[in-house]
């Protein structure tokens, strides 16, 4: 399973990339308005840090517009993914880009019915939210159950990327239901090195070890 950083945060991101773990970065209006920078040049930015995909989202409801932004979105950098909202408007233009040779991430999937028409548009990506899902008492990973059961039955080749973790479960849920994908907000990344016994534990070995007197170098 291929983990990507959910951030616009230049620091953040360069921070992690160290620990060779980020496969990809996603973005979204409201993580570029955070960042406070320009889309462009933070995308550009971004693209040049990290070798896999880096989702760009565009900004327009309507398929002309969408596209235009698609394009020029997508020519920043080759590993640009241009990430489009699941509306008519949004899987029309994730047609047109797919045909051009571009990657298209599709976002705000809510429901397998939806999944099955941005596979059928030929998303390169699925980004269902499971967070939001479960916010309003609904079950998440339910969700990615069936879309990878659904993807399954047809050998369809969009990739299920896990949007909106919440929790380590969450990634460890996704990657026991096969999802080829989850973006992490990098809290999330640093929690998943965790655990308390694991700290215990170090600390119990740094402890008797230097009553030895011992050094390995
Ligand atoms: O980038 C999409 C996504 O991961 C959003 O997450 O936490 O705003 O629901 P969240």
């Amino acid at each position: 399973m291929k983990i990507f950083l959910d951030s616009a945060d230049i620091g953040e991101i360069e921070a992690h990339i160290a620990s060779g773990f980020v496969d990809g970065v996603t973005t979204n209006p409201s993580l570029i308005a955070k960042s406070g920078r320009n889309i462009l040049e933070t995308i550009a930015q971004i693209c040049e840090m990290v070798d896999g995909p880096v989702s760009a989202e565009v900004a327009a409801t309507d398929f002309e517009t969408m596209l235009k932004e698609g394009k020029k979105l997508a020519a920043l950098a080759p590993n640009v993914t241009v990430k489009v909202p699941l509306t008519e408007a949004g899987l029309r233009t994730c047609r047109v880009l797919r045909e051009a040779g571009t990657q298209v991430n599709v976002t705000l999937c809510f429901t397998a019915g939806q999944a099955l028409l941005a596979a059928k548009a030929g998303a390169t990506f699925i980004s269902p939210f499971v967070g939001r899902l479960d916010d309003i008492g609904h079950d998440g990973m339910g969700l990615i159950e069936e879309i990878c059961t659904i993807y399954d039955q047809y050998d369809m080749t969009t990739e299920v990327l896990v949007a909106s973790v919440r929790s380590t479960q969450h990634v460890v849920d996704a990657a026991m239901l096969g999802a080829d994908v989850v973006t992490l907000p990098p809290k999330i990344l640093t929690a998943l090195y965790k655990h308390p016994l694991t700290d215990k534990g170090l600390a119990a070995f740094i402890s008797d070890w230097e009553g030895t007197g011992q050094s390995i170098l």
